[in-house]
């Protein structure tokens, strides 16, 4: 298998990072070919929970090489920051352990700024983005006016900066925001440059002869299926392409590296979004607050990158229809399943109705989802507590019926079931299927 992609099924915080933590045992690559610090993945070892943004998770596998394709939106502050805490928790990242495409693009303060300036401007009928620059960075690059990795080593990086600053001034102005003094932006990009020219790279070109000698590549989709600029819930997404045909335009690899890929779905055991958009089986009142937590823990439904309350409802199977289908997905990840157990009974929606006629696909794709109502079929909860459950036959049989259900529907099988936030909370599925 020249690649493995793990790329999430809904819109985003389906557990992706502890998923990439598990396959990275075994690979030597871990790449991002997609967005920026908007993402928030989390890992926890023991005591320790890694927050990522930027950094690949299988970085904090000690042998594995953190790739950031030409696909991203590079902060360096972010990236440094988050390299800083990286080393504190005893994970250096050498320019050997770490590479980043001369051709990624770069964030800088004026994209930031015009992100939540804009946000501000929409009113009500904002996307709710993370405020992280990620849509103005991507349309300087879609309109070329971006600045690259490889920009910082020219000698009028610092003008360009500043030309570009000064640009972004004229339209905050128009939207009634601070505007920027480009001079210190340009100076701190300048000290960015130094620090950061050891891991510039051709990852593509790496990626390539890693592929040739046998060596594993994990790659990590940031956000989600349904978040994806061409394929999710438009325009409430996000500005990148989040799906596993993003890998190849992300990393600049052929088409011959998809072939025979491993593409794996992790999709939460219900359903979350943050941000505005549609979500037909959100939940509301006590329901809403159980799935959700209370923030209390780290792992409640809030967001790592915002902290904001995620919205929460029953899993969707025609929209993981979809993210099977777009994405190419032959195997899921099943997280969280812990946080349903005392639930009396589970929905599962399994299709959707319309003018009385029932569909599991989506004739327009999932843009407008407002036609439609869920369709529901309603199983058995589970009383035990999940989190110290490791062998697929140790869990308890609605439990086991749940996922069953779930393979039904999406036609793929499941491989993992994780019950808990720690790295060894998971559940390799094994063994017969009970019979419903
Ligand atoms: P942006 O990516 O900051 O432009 O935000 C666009 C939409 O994507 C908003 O609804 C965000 O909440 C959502 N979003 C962006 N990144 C993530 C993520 O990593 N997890 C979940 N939602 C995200």
């Amino acid at each position: 298998m020249p690649i493995r992609v793990i790329v999430g099924a809904q819109w985003g915080d389906e557990g992706k990072g502890r998923i990439v933590d598990w396959f990275a045992a075994t690979a030597r690559y871990s790449a991002r070919y997609n967005g920026g610090d908007n993402a928030g993945h989390t890992v926890t070892v023991g005591q320790r929970i890694f927050k990522l943004h930027l950094i690949p998770s299988g970085v904090i596998r000690p042998k594995v090489i953190g790739m950031l394709g030409n696909g991203l939106v590079i902060n360096p502050r972010t990236l440094f920051d988050e390299m800083e805490t990286l080393r504190k928790a005893e994970i250096a990242l050498p320019p050997e352990r770490l590479r980043i495409s001369y051709a990624a693009h770069l964030i800088t303060p004026a994209h930031q700024a015009l992100d939540k300036a804009i946000e501000t401007a929409r009113g009500k009928g904002s996307l709710g983005t993370t405020g992280r620059g990620i849509g103005p960075a991507y349309t300087d690059k879609a309109t070329r006016q971006g600045l690259r990795v490889a920009d910082m080593f020219s000698g009028d990086f610092c003008e360009r900066i500043g030309d570009a600053v000064a640009e972004a001034n004229r339209t905050l102005k128009m939207l009634e925001a601070a505007a920027l003094d480009p001079a210190p932006i340009a100076d701190e990009y300048r000290r960015f440059a130094e620090r950061l020219k050891p891991y510039v790279a051709d990852v593509s070109l790496e990626l390539d002869a890693a592929m040739k000698a046998g060596e594993t590549v994990l790659v990590e989709g940031a956000q989600g299926t349904l978040l994806d600029i061409d394929f999710g819930t438009y325009p409430f997404v996000t500005s990148s392409s989040t799906t596993a045909a993003g890998t190849l335009t992300g990393l600049g690899l052929g088409l011959d590296a998809a072939k025979d890929a491993g593409v794996v779905g992790v999709v939460k055991a219900f359903q979350t979004r943050v941000g505005s958009g549609p979500f037909p089986t959100e939940l509301s009142g006590d329901q809403a607050v159980r799935l959700r937590g209370t923030g209390s823990n780290p792992w409640d439904e809030f967001g790592t990158t915002t902290g904001r309350p995620r919205r929460v409802g029953w899993l969707d199977g025609v929209l993981l229809l979809y993210s099977i289908r777009i994405n190419g997905i032959n195997e899921l990840a099943v997280t969280k399943l812990d946080v349903l157990s005392g639930l009396e009974t589970i929905k599962l929606c399994t299709a959707y109705k319309r003018d009385g006629k029932t569909l599991t696909d989506l004739p327009f794709g999932p843009a407008d989802l407002s036609p439609y109502e869920p369709v529901y079929e309603e199983l058995r909860g589970w009383s035990e507590d999940l989190t110290q459950v490791r062998k697929w036959k140790d869990l308890p049989i609605f439990a086991k019926l749940y996922i069953q259900a779930i393979e039904e529907l999406a036609g793929v099988p499941v491989r993992l079931v994780s019950v808990g936030p720690e790295r060894d909370q998971l559940v390799e599925k094994e063994g017969p299927e009970p019979r419903r």
